[in-house]
Order: C-alpha cells, then structure tokens, then sequence
C-alpha cells in the first residue's frame, strides 16, 4: 500500500509517499525559511501563500522520486491542525481535492501525532512508550498508549521550548530558526558563565511534577543581555547556558515522568523524543542517560525526520488506516488539536 502524505502547517512544505512495510519512496521537503528568516519568524499569511504557490510542483517531483503516478496511491493523509491555519487549509484541500477525484480513503492528520509515531516508522517501538514532544509550538510528556490514545502527564504552562530557542535566539541576535543558532553557538561557550533560573523544579505542587516553564528563564536572559556588550564569545556563552538549563529542565520533568510510568504502566521500555527540538545533541545525550538510568530504551529519531516534514504524516495515515480509520471529506481544519483529543476521531 502506498500513502500520500502533505504537510503545510508551519514554515515547511512537504509531500511524501511512504509505503505500510515501512519504506519511504519519497519525501520532498521545501522550507521558506529564508523569506521568513528577515522577520524573525513565521509570517502566517506569507507562509500560506508560499504553500498555494509551490505545493503542486513539489507534489509532482515527490510522484516523480518515488517512480509512481497518482493511479499507484491507495490513500492520502494530509495534516489537518494544529498550526497555522491558512497553510493547513491549504494542504488539506489539494490532500481531499485529489482523494475526491481518485476516490480514494482521506485521512485526517495531527500533525503532532506524526511526530508522536515517527519511531515506529524508524524503530516499530511498541506500545506503550514515554513521549517527550518538543517542538515550536508544544513541550509535552504523554504516554502513547496507541497510535490514536495519548495520556497527557504535563505540559508548559507558557513558551513552547523551540518558542523559547527562538525567542533567545533573537536576544543574542542569532538567526532564526534560534534553536539550531543556539546549539552552534553554545559549542565554543561555557555553561558556567553565568547563572540561569530553572523555572517550577523547586515547586513542590505534585500536580506539576511533569509541568514545563520557560518564560522565566528567556526574561533572565534579556537581563544579562541588557547589561553586557553583545559579542561573539558572551553570545556563545549565553548559548551554553541557555541549552543546559533547558536540558536540565527537560531532564528532571523526564525523570519524573519516568518514575510515575515506572508504577503506573510497568510494560512502558522505550522512552521517545519527537519534534524540532529533539534534533539538539545536548539535549539527546542527556536523555540517553536517564533512559539507561531506568534500564529503559531511549530513541530519537534521524534528524531529518525531527523536523517537519510529510513522511511521518504519510505514516500516521497509515496507522490509522490498520486501526480501520478513515475521515470524511468535510472533516474540518483545527489550529489547535491536543494529541489527547485525537482519539474522538
Ligand atoms: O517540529 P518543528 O519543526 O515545527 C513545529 O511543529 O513547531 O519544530 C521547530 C522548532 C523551532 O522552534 C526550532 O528552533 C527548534 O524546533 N529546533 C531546535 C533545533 N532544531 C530545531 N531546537 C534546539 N536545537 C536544535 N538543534
Ligand atoms: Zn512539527
């Protein structure tokens, strides 16, 4: 079986075509980030419009690098929420405009269960894993109990982390997307140059135990900016700061996580990163070794597949469709789509 998979929500416009014995024929990946990099983020409207613009060519060649016509596809998937709704729309109506014409099954995608399933694409990890989901728009930890049932365990309470990459970023006058500036530039910094909060660990409240904050830590990041001359080795070693403090964050919230599923899903063994962020090498390493500290596996996936991309979208079509899923074409776009709701599909 061969699925189409669209992506459009954010700044990356992706079609792929993935097969159910896990192979990947194709996966075209076009980013706009340099007409949005002037403005320091993504400009929605723009992104929309550059989506309608390139989205039919970008089709073609992911037909053409998978060596197949639209007569070989049994099926498209295609992100319906959440993100940027305009790009969405765009997406999800060439994704149900081809469905229609070739009367095939549509899928409707969160984008984030993409994320979530993308190791078993990879790996075939089996259920139930620990998900950490860090990504521009969410920090998360959920129990993946099946590809449609997610328990969620904690959230942030304010900036999503890659936010906060980004926003950082910007204070130090890196370039976005900040979270891969500030990993290159924290190599040549050192981590204990100065002192950085690490928002809600000290919180004794048990319902936050796996609650993220990162506004704190981005605020006192402006205050040692506006008191310093900005130059190439203080921005690098803000960087160092900023990533290990983030780091530790995720880490301590991880190792709660990790002891409530310790007792509350005893056959949990694999521990996943999912989403943007989990392409920063710090951050992996240090998850390795909590993971063995649990005797438990830890695996993130290639970096080409962290990032947005329609590969994982085609691939949670696909899961849907062995669970017997399938949406009608009038299903609607959602900007915000918690992966806890996916299951009232
Ligand atoms: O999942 P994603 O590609 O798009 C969303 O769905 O949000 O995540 C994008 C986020 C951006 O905030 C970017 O700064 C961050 O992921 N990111 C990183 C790294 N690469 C991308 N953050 C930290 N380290 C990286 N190497
Ligand atoms: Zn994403």
């Amino acid at each position: 079986m061969n699925v189409l998979g669209i992506e459009t929500s954010c700044d990356e416009t992706s079609v792929a075509v993935v097969t159910d014995d896990r192979k990947i024929l194709s996966n075209i990946v076009s980013s706009q980030l340099s007409i949005h990099q002037p403005f320091g983020g993504v400009v929605p409207e723009i992104a929309a419009r550059r989506h309608l613009e390139s989205l039919d060519s970008i089709l073609d060649k992911a037909l053409k690098d998978a060596k197949c016509t639209l007569n070989d596809i049994d099926a498209i998937a295609a992100t319906t929420g959440p993100g940027l709704i305009g790009g969405v729309m765009v997406g999800m109506m060439m994704g149900k405009t081809i469905a229609a014409v070739h009367n095939l099954p549509f899928l409707s995608i969160n984008h984030l269960m993409g994320h979530a399933l993308t190791v078993r694409l990879t790996n075939n990890v089996d259920f139930p894993f620990l998900l950490l989901l860090v990504s521009g728009g969410h920090t998360q930890l959920l129990v993946a109990k099946s590809p449609v049932d997610y328990e969620l365990l904690g959230s942030s309470l304010d900036d999503a982390v890659g936010e906060a990459f980004d926003k950082t970023a910007k204070l130090l006058n890196l370039p976005y997307p900040g979270g891969p500036s500030i990993e290159t530039a924290a190599l040549n910094g050192n981590d204990r140059s100065y002192i950085l909060p690490r928002p809600l660990l000290k919180n004794s409240d048990p319902t936050l135990k796996c609650s993220f904050s990162f506004s704190g830590l981005k605020t006192a990041v402006r205050e040692i900016v506006l008191k310093h001359s900005i130059n190439p080795q203080f921005i690098s070693d803000v960087a160092a700061c900023f990533q290990k403090a983030i780091a530790d964050i995720l880490i301590n919230r991880t190792h709660h996580a990790l002891e409530f599923c310790k007792e509350r899903y005893p056959t949990l063994k694999t521990v996943v990163v999912a989403g943007g962020v989990a392409a920063n090498q710090h951050l992996r390493s240090h998850l390795e070794s909590l993971s063995h500290e649990f005797s438990i596996d830890f695996i993130a996936p290639p970096l080409n597949l962290c990032t947005d991309n329609a590969a994982v979208i085609a691939w949670a079509g696909i899961e849907k469709l062995k669970l017997g899923l399938k949406d009608p074409l009038d299903v609607k776009a959602r900007p915000r789509w918690p992966l806890t709701e996916v299951k009232q599909l």
